[in-house]
């Protein structure tokens, strides 16, 4: 039998441990005191969190495409803030791709996740299905028209935004000549975003 572990350091200070190994015996004062703590920890380390997401991918190489996926979510960002696009925007291009790396298949949902307390149901369903708008159909391709993965969705109130942002600030996004701005300049945006009270979970959307 191994000793057991030592306890983590706490974020701050003067907080308190729940002094018990079991959650299934934290009582009602516990539950209180781990609130109030999560509450500060989640306002003040959240957007770190995701900012540490982002620059794991800063030194990837990349499997074709001539920028890694990091300098891809700069470049998107990029653009939508010269376009004028509002914080909330800008932000949801600079993560829409954030699990591109961790998590391939499924990256829209992973952004759609991890903002979808934060942002506008629109750009949450933005986030959820940008995938299936990006229809990778070749330029030389003969049946350019044919039904496509996002054909369904046609006439839903979020498939032109969805259409726009993959069409003007997606699939553009992957020239290495394109001036992109630093992450430094987004990140006080990132920090907003997620500073905000989040909204409910959505299951059903
Ligand atoms: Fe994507
Ligand atoms: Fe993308």
């Amino acid at each position: 039998m191994t000793s057991p572990a030592g306890r983590s350091p706490l974020y701050k200070a003067d907080w308190d441990y729940i002094d018990k190994t079991d959650l299934f015996a934290f009582t009602r004062a516990d539950y209180a005191k781990l609130g109030r703590q999560r509450e500060v920890y989640y306002r003040e380390r959240q957007a770190d969190a995701v900012l540490s997401l982002l620059t794991a991918g800063e030194h990837e190489p990349t499997f074709g495409y001539q920028v890694n996926n990091y300098q891809h979510c700069l470049q998107s960002a990029t653009m939508l803030h010269a376009e004028g696009f509002d914080e909330e925007t800008v932000v949801v291009g600079l993560l829409h791709d954030v699990g591109f790396l961790a998590c391939p298949d499924r990256h829209g949902a992973f952004a759609a996740e991890l903002l979808g307390g934060f942002v506008s149901d629109e750009n949450y369903w933005m986030l959820r299905h940008h995938q299936a708008f990006a229809t990778f159909v070749a330029a030389d391709d003969e049946e350019p028209d044919r039904e496509l993965p996002w054909h369904k969705w046609r006439g839903h109130p979020f498939a032109g935004w969805t259409s726009t942002f993959v069409n003007q600030f997606d699939q553009n996004a992957v020239d290495p000549s394109h001036p992109s701005l630093p992450l430094e300049f987004f990140e006080s945006m990132v920090r907003r975003i997620f500073s905000r009270s989040p909204r409910p979970l959505r299951l059903d959307a």
